[in-house]
């Protein structure tokens, strides 16, 4: 029925922001409450699939029935998403990933001494293109977190990361993207919008979305 094409399926999902260190008091962050992931593994634990959390540090309650794995940086996710990915069937990567981290991480708390201070970022990996270079059997479902031309970002990111699906988030508006119980995305596969979805509960979106994932991955494989 409906509700039982996951049934079974192996589901990985990251949810939350990575926490950046500078040193042992402080770090860098975003926006990220874990909200958009943690609905997208209940429900898929609703669905009948095998889920397991790659979380960062978010006061959410785990969902029933969902295997959760915490950590901090990109660095510790990337090892963590790796580490899961061949025994995977779809992998849905809502985590906002710090794309920058301090190059240099003091290990006594850094003192107050000039009137400004410099800090030297270095670039993180790029997780979701990783599992876009090796994915064999794996659907892999990416997000893009936009404040602009959404369309053509999210397209682009989707091939440039070899996405099956990419979730398109215009975090600008009003009831959209970070923190808030609500979201507005638009689903896009290689060839185009596939669909667009009025405001609605992150609940609402996590359903839509791993039911178009479903039909996907049942289907034959494209030529
Ligand atoms: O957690 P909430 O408060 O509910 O907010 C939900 C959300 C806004 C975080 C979520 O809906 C969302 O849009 N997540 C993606 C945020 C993001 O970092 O987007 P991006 O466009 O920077 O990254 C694109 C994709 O690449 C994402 O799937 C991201 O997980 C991945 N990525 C990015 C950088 C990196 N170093 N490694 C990655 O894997």
């Amino acid at each position: 029925g409906e509700t039982a094409r996951l049934t079974g399926k192996r589901v990985l999902v990251t949810a939350g922001g990575t926490v950046e260190r500078l040193d042992p008091v402080r770090y860098l962050t975003n926006d990220s409450s874990g909200k958009m992931g943690y609905a997208i593994a209940e429900e898929a634990a609703r669905m009948g699939a095998v889920v397991t959390l790659v979380s960062g540090p978010s006061a959410l309650p785990v969902p029933d029935g969902v295997g959760i794995f915490r950590v901090q940086s990109a660095l510790d996710m990337r090892e963590a998403v790796l580490a899961r990915f061949e025994d995977s069937d779809l992998v849905i990567k809502a985590a906002a990933v710090a794309d920058y981290r301090p190059a240099v991480v003091a290990e006594q708390k850094i003192k107050k001494k000039s009137d400004s201070l410099t800090l030297e970022l270095i670039k993180n990996p790029d997780i979701l293109q990783e599992l876009g270079t090796r994915k064999t059997h794996q659907f892999v479902v990416g997000f893009a977190a936009e404040t602009e031309r959404l369309d053509e970002h999210a397209l682009d990111k989707l091939k440039r990361k070899n996405c099956d699906l990419i979730v398109g988030n215009d975090v600008s508006q009003e009831g959209a993207g970070f923190g808030v119980d609500t979201n507005v995305v638009r689903f896009y596969d290689k060839n185009g919008l596939v669909q667009a979805l009025p405001i609605q509960s992150k609940s609402d979106v996590a359903r839509k979305l791993l039911e178009l994932a479903g039909d996907r991955m049942s289907a034959a494989p494209e030529e």
